[in-house]
């Protein structure tokens, strides 16, 4: 069976549909699936990111008996081409010099040949198995895409706008390394509009599709308060953490890991605060704490499709129950199925919730096509 691309739609999910998906990767990891996968990976999700290095890769590991049989040892939660190219490109990155580095854009200035690579790649993970198994057995696909908040930053915008121009509540779902949580300190280019300071180091382009007008960016725009949650935050003061980061950034993605690079940086200096544990236990604790005078907005970007669908239920009725204190603004940003991701915006006022689709995206946000105001 063939798995979604990247993500599962579960943005819009009715909290009393039980047949709705939620998890993309919980599935077997016999030969035959895992096999499955790499196909998948290298025909629908290098061609969205463009990754040639990899989409040759991957369909070398789905020819090779061997490398499957490796890779089916991730565990069942966790995707075994994102995890096995990210242990290999950590191990690279830790220094073993091998004839492989001579593959990848961001390790040297003139790479060979993509489609050359699998040779020297088997070579690699031959050369360090041991390595490669203990991660591909002990660490997760964790990722922090700082691009995606030039999707939530119109999203924003629209829930401000709503509140009477109040400064923002935030509680970020799933926030990783917390590095979106300091989305007010990035600049953001959609074509002739712009937003944030010029001087930011970290700068956000997107291709804009479509004919929607995006929502005003106010000036005034800001959060006054901010928490994420996530059942595991990545500790950005830890190398190695920041070394596993860094290694789940396709090798093609030069702009993505500059822009990553460059949050960790602005998170050294003004760090996010980001609680651990299950964000559907702890929401409603976040929400009680938002200070008053605020609009309460919380969001959350390619996190839902990780959540149980029994948790996921919990937290979507958390934020309906809390609505009969105050206004709960909810932005989703989740895969669709397809090669582009949805922005939703669910409002939540006195026990009611409505749901509207604001706008189509590239899962990474490289372009966004605005629906709605
Ligand atoms: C694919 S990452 C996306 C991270 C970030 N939102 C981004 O877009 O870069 C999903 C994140 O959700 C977190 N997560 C999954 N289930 C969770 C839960 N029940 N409670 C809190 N965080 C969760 C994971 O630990 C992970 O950091």
């Amino acid at each position: 069976m063939r798995e979604p691309p990247i993500a599962y739609n579960v943005a819009r999910m009715d909290p009393d549909d039980d047949d709705a998906p939620t998890s993309a990767w919980v599935g077997g990891r016999d030969r035959e699936t895992v096999t499955e996968m790499f196909h998948r990976f290298a025909e629908v999700e290098c061609r969205i990111i463009a990754s040639p290095l990899y989409e040759a890769i991957a369909l070398g590991v789905a020819g090779d008996a061997e490398m499957v049989e490796l890779a089916a040892e991730t565990r069942v939660t966790q995707p075994p081409p994102n995890l096995l190219f990210a242990a290999v490109q950590y191990l690279l990155l830790s220094g073993p010099q091998h004839r492989l580095h001579d593959y990848y854009p961001n390790l040297t200035a003139e790479p060979e040949p993509a489609t050359e690579s699998y040779g020297a790649f088997r070579d690699f993970v031959l050369a360090h198995a041991g390595e490669v198994r203990e991660l591909l057995t002990t660490r997760s696909v964790q990722t922090n895409v700082v691009r995606r908040s030039i999707c939530l930053l119109p999203a924003f915008a629209l829930v401000a706008e709503r509140g009477g121009g109040q400064p923002l509540a935030q509680v970020e779902v799933g926030a990783s390394a917390g590095l979106n949580l300091l989305w007010e300190r990035f600049h953001y280019e959609y074509g002739s509009v712009a937003w944030g300071s010029g001087e930011s180091m970290v700068v956000l382009p997107t291709d804009r599709r479509g004919t929607g007008a995006l929502p005003p960016l106010a000036d005034s725009l800001s959060s006054g308060w901010s928490a994420g949650v996530d059942l595991n935050p990545v500790d950005i003061t830890d190398a190695d953490a920041v070394q596993w980061l860094l290694a789940l950034v396709w090798p093609e993605n030069v702009v993505l890991r500059q822009q990553l690079s460059a949050a960790i940086e602005l998170a050294r200096v003004w760090p996010p605060r980001v609680v651990a544990g299950d964000a559907s236990a702890l929401l409603p604790g976040l929400l009680e704490e938002a200070p008053a005078g605020m609009t309460l907005c919380v969001f959350a970007t390619h996190t839902l499709y990780q959540f149980p669908r029994g948790a996921l239920r919990t937290l979507l009725e958390s934020m309906q129950t809390f609505s009969e204190k105050r206004p709960v603004y909810f932005i989703s940003m989740e895969g669709t199925g397809d090669e582009h991701s949805e922005l939703t915006l669910t409002t939540y006022e006195r026990g009611e919730r409505e749901t509207v689709k604001l706008a189509n995206c590239h899962p990474h946000g490289h372009w966004l096509e605005w629906l709605q105001c």
